[in-house]
């Protein structure tokens, strides 16, 4: 890597981060010296974790949180020491089906956790940043921007998350707080590992930069909107999709 990042001292909550780009931007924090509390609802998820990043020792938290639960994120927020500096909203499910099949449950389960989810998250975590800087990274998808076949709920949810971002960025700026989302295109992760080959050859056809985004790709954005370097943006949504929205 040719940045170094710095985040020594400093302390990051990243929601779903036990696996998939929530744990690439859990280690890449870990990795720039930050403490992390990773929240995550997946016992198994966190058990795994926990292994992979033992060689952080105290440095990393785990803590089981239903993000779309305001009691379970208020339990966890009260275990946090002190200060915190960043937040990554990242948490997310999926429950596709075309609008005509979609079911009220689904629609309700979606927007729980990756829209409700972030304002219990954020709500719960709001008073314990305290001394600078202070960030919170929203994750968004490019369907947030732009629509998706089968994702009326997923849709709605991450679009709503990017006018959550725009109306932070404006009411938290005057304690200095910068609040930015991240779109992701189609990123590798468990979930494609398992698709078949002929499948993820033609979303990477779609794609102008010919292959599938890593979700350290993510991480990446993340450490950068969390920089000192970064500190007049915020408001915006960085698009981390390979020119695939173009
Ligand atoms: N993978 C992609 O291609 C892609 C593209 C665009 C956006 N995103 C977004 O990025 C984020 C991460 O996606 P991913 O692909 O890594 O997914 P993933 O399923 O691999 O990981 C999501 C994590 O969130 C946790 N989680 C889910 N619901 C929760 C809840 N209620 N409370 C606490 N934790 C919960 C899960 O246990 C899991 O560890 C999501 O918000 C997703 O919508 C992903």
């Amino acid at each position: 890597m040719n940045i170094q990042y710095n985040f020594q001292g400093k302390t990051a909550v990243v929601t779903g981060g036990a696996q998939g780009i929530g744990f690439a931007i859990a280690k890449a924090y870990l990795t720039a010296g930050c403490n992390v509390s990773i929240w995550d609802f997946s016992q198994d998820a966190l058990d795994q974790a926990k292994a992979e990043l033992s060689s952080f020792g105290s440095k990393v938290q785990f803590e089981k949180v239903d993000v779309s639960n305001k009691e379970s994120c208020s339990a966890a927020a009260s275990k946090l020491p002190g200060n915190i500096n960043y937040l990554v909203n990242n948490a997310g499910i999926t429950r596709d089906k075309s609008f005509k099949k979609m079911e009220a449950s689904e629609w309700d389960a979606v927007i729980a956790t990756n829209l409700s989810g972030l304002f219990h998250v954020t709500k719960s975590l709001f008073e314990k940043f305290q001394d600078g800087p202070k960030r919170i990274i929203n994750i968004s998808s490019i369907v947030g921007l732009f629509g998706n076949f089968g994702q009326t709920n997923y849709a709605a949810a991450k679009s709503g998350v990017i006018g959550m971002t725009k109306t932070w960025a404006r009411e938290f700026a005057r304690s200095g707080m910068t609040v930015n989302a991240i779109a992701p295109g189609f990123i590798a992760t468990k979930m494609t590992a398992g698709m078949p080959k002929e499948v993820l050859e033609k979303m990477e056809a779609k794609v102008p930069l010919a292959k599938l985004g890593l979700p350290e790709d993510i991480a990446n954005a993340c450490l950068f909107l969390s920089s000192e370097e970064a500190s007049y943006i915020s408001g915006t949504v960085m698009s981390v999709d390979g020119a695939l929205t173009l």
